[in-house]
């Protein structure tokens, strides 16, 4: 997980502003490597990593064990155990299309971000794109609802966030949608 999706989230990345005092949430953050890229951005600021699998805390812990302003936290996105306008970025790799309630968990992430703060999706996984075939395989297998790119932006849209924009890498087959917190 985390050496796969390194490349597809440096390129996420480079669709949100990060600034080095920032206060930043990675949602389903797996193994830590988003945790662990962000943190070096912030270097005066925190990231806070969450995850549901008991499994993707430990090994994510262990990744960002020598870091001075990271902490992961056990917990789903639909409950997010943090205070209202608490980050100015939240971002999500290769996760949403898992997430119980989309439209729900992203208000929940809404919630959660500072006034003016962004949200960053990424992923390679959805309808349409390069890898199509794949996709479908990985739609029945895993249960999960993949979303083209344009219901990309109509969940942002509907969940509450401004300024939704939706870029895809079509040579890649990556996506990145991008909101903000009026
Ligand atoms: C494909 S992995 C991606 C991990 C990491 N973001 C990366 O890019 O390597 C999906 C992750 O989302 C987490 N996840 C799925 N549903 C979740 C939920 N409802 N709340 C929090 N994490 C969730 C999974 O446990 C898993 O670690």
């Amino acid at each position: 997980m985390n050496g796969r999706h390194s490349k597809l989230t440096d390129w996420g990345l480079t669709h949100v502003a990060v600034g080095p005092r920032d206060t930043v949430l990675d949602i389903g953050c797996g193994g830590g490597r988003t945790v662990a890229k962000l943190a070096a951005m912030v270097r005066e600021g925190r990231v806070s990593g969450i995850d549901h699998s008991d499994a993707s805390v430990a090994v994510s812990r262990k990744t960002n064990a020598a870091a001075h302003n990271v902490e992961i936290f056990h917990g789903s996105v639909s409950a997010l155990p943090f205070p209202d306008a608490t980050f100015d970025v939240a971002t999500a790799v290769e996760t949403h299309y898992y997430w119980p309630d989309l439209v729900a968990n992203l208000r929940e992430v809404l919630r959660v971000l500072k006034p003016g703060g962004t949200f960053v999706l990424i992923a390679e996984a959805y309808k349409g794109g390069k890898h199509e075939k794949v996709m479908q395989q990985f739609e029945r297998i895993a249960h999960v609802k993949l979303l083209r790119p344009d219901e990309h932006r109509e969940v942002l849209a509907s969940a509450g966030f401004s300024d939704v924009q939706v870029d895809e890498l079509r040579d890649k087959g990556w996506i990145c949608a991008t909101g903000r917190k009026s």
